[in-house]
C-alpha cells in the first residue's frame, strides 16, 4: 500500500493556513446591549431585557416557562434544587460530561451515580441506567453530548415507570432535532449552557425550559435565594434555600441577539459536519460522527472515533497536518477526573453524604475504574475535531483530507512493521 508521508513523518502538511477564528458576537449583540444600558435597570427581576430573553426562549422552543441562569451549571442547579433531594437520594447520570452535570447534585447532597456509554457509543446506555436504579433514585439526567440528540424514548419510559424526573442536559445541544422535535423538551426540564464555546453565547449564562409550572416555580424561587418576591406580610417571606443565579440585564441582551440567530447557527454546523461525515465515511480505520437515527447532528465538535488507533495517535498525526484536534474529550469517565468524586472530597473531611447514615453507597465502589468500562474504551477512541458555522466548504475538505491522509499513513506503517 502506498501511502503519502505523514507531516508527524517529515512529510507535507495538508494544510499550513490557521482556520477561521469564531467570532460569535456581532451588531446585533451591540445594539441589544445598549438598549439595556439605557434602561438603566440590569436586575433581572426587573429588568425588561431578561424578561425579552426569557420570552424569546420560550417561542423557540415552544415551552411555556424559560428562566434566564448565570451558567449551564447552574441551569442544572435550579433543575436538580427544584427536586427536594433528601440527603442521600440518588440521581443517575452520564460518565462523559462536563462536571457541571455533576455538582449541583452533590451540592443538593444527592449521591450521583453513573450508568456506563453503550458499547462503542458515546451515549448513555438505557440498560445500565435500569440496573443502576435503587429505591433512593429520585432523577435521571440525560446528557445530548458533541450535539447528538441522545434516543430519549427508552429514558422516558424509565422514568415514567419509576416515577423519576427527567432532566435533560442540552448545554452542547441546542436546536437539536430528534423526529422534528428539539431535545430539551421531551423531559421534564431542559437545561442549557451559554458558555463562550456555546451555539448561543453571553460568556457565561444559561437558561432552564419547562412546561410544568411548579417545577417552573421552584427553580425561579431556587434562583432568586428561595424569596417569594409576592407581597404576601409586611416582613418578606424566604421559603426555601435557594442562591442567587439570576440572568441579568447584560447577559439577557447578548443571549436575545444569539437566541435570534442560534437556529442559523446550528443549520450551518449541521451542514459542515454532516459534509465531513460524507467526506470520510469510506475511509478505513475510522467511524464518522454516529448520528442518532431519526435525529439531527449540531456538531458543538465533531466527534471521530478511531477503530484501529488510540485517539492520542492519530489526534497527533491529525495536527501535524495543520488541522486542530485533540484526544479523549474528558479524558476519563468524569468520576475519575474528579478529586471531589474518587477521593470523596464533598465538605471539608466528612465526605458527606458518604459515610453518614443518609447513605450506604460508598463514593470508593461508585467512583472507581471499572465502573463504567464501555466509556473508558471509548474515550481512548474518540478524536475531538472542531467544527463551527462560520468555517468555509474548503476547511472542511482540509479536515476530510487530513483526517484520510493520517489513516491511509497510520495503516501502510502497521503493514510495514
Ligand atoms: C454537557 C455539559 N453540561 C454542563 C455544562 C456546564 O455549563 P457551564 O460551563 O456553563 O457551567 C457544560 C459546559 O461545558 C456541558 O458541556
Amino acid at each position: 500500500m502506498s501511502a503519502e508521508r505523514l507531516a508527524i513523518d517529515g512529510g507535507t502538511p495538508v494544510r499550513t493556513e490557521p482556520f477561521t477564528k469564531r467570532k460569535p458576537f456581532g451588531a446585533r449583540e451591540l445594539e441589544l446591549l445598549k438598549e439595556a444600558l439605557e434602561s438603566q435597570t440590569l436586575f433581572a427581576p426587573e429588568s425588561d431585557m431578561v424578561r425579552r430573553f426569557e420570552a424569546a426562549v420560550s417561542e423557540l422552543y415552544g415551552v411555556k416557562y424559560a428562566i434566564g441562569t448565570t451558567s449551564g451549571t447552574a441551569a442544572l442547579h435550579l433543575a436538580v434544587g427544584a427536586l427536594g433531594l433528601n440527603p442521600g437520594d440518588e440521581v443517575i447520570t452520564a460518565p462523559i460530561t462536563d462536571m457541571g452535570t455533576v455538582i449541583p447534585i452533590l451540592f443538593q447532597n444527592g449521591v450521583p451515580v453513573f450508568a456506563d456509554t453503550a458499547p462503542g457509543s458515546l451515549a448513555m446506555d438505557p440498560e445500565d441506567v435500569r440496573r443502576k436504579i435503587t429505591p433512593r433514585t429520585r432523577a435521571i439526567i440525560v446528557v445530548h453530548l458533541t450535539g447528538n440528540p441522545v434516543e430519549i424514548e427508552p429514558f422516558l419510559e424509565i422514568a415514567r415507570e419509576h416515577g423519576l424526573v427527567l432532566i435533560e442536559d442540552c448545554c452542547q445541544a441546542y436546536v437539536t432535532k430528534l423526529r422534528g422535535r428539539y431535545v430539551g423538551t421531551f423531559g421534564h426540564i431542559g437545561c442549557f449552557s451559554m458558555q463562550q464555546s456555546k451555539h448561543a453565547t453571553t460568556g457565561d449564562g444559561g437558561f432552564c425550559i419547562t412546561n410544568d409550572p411548579v417545577l417552573a416555580d421552584k427553580m425561579r424561587l431556587f434562583s432568586d435565594k428561595g424569596w417569594l418576591r409576592k407581597q404576601v406580610s409586611d416582613a418578606r417571606v424566604y421559603t426555601t434555600l435557594g442562591l442567587n443565579y439570576r440572568m441579568n440585564g447584560l447577559q439577557a441582551a447578548v443571549g436575545l441577539a444569539q437566541i435570534e440567530k442560534v437556529r442559523a447557527v446550528v443549520e450551518r454546523r449541521n451542514e459542515l459536519g454532516d459534509r465531513l461525515s460524507s467526506l470520510i465515511r469510506d475511509v478505513p480505520g475510522i467511524r464518522p460522527a454516529e448520528v442518532t437515527p431519526g435525529g439531527e447532528h449540531s456538531y458543538w465538535f465533531y466527534p471521530l472515533i478511531t477503530v484501529d488507533w488510540k485517539a492520542a495517535e492519530f489526534a497527533a498525526a491529525v495536527r501535524a497536518e495543520g488541522v486542530p484536534a485533540g484526544a479523549g474529550y474528558i479524558g476519563k469517565p468524569i468520576f475519575l477526573c474528579s478529586e471531589v468524586l474518587y477521593g470523596g472530597r464533598t465538605y471539608g473531611d466528612s465526605n458527606f453524604p458518604f459515610n453518614s447514615p443518609y447513605t450506604d453507597r460508598k463514593y470508593e465502589e461508585l467512583y472507581a475504574p471499572g465502573v463504567c468500562p464501555n466509556c473508558e474504551d471509548i474515550l481512548e477512541h474518540l478524536v475531538v475535531l472542531s467544527l463551527h458555522e462560520q468555517m468555509r466548504d474548503e476547511e472542511i475538505e482540509d479536515m476530510a483530507a487530513a483526517v484520510r491522509k493520517v489513516a491511509q499513513g497510520l495503516k501502510a506503517k502497521q503493514v510495514t512493521t
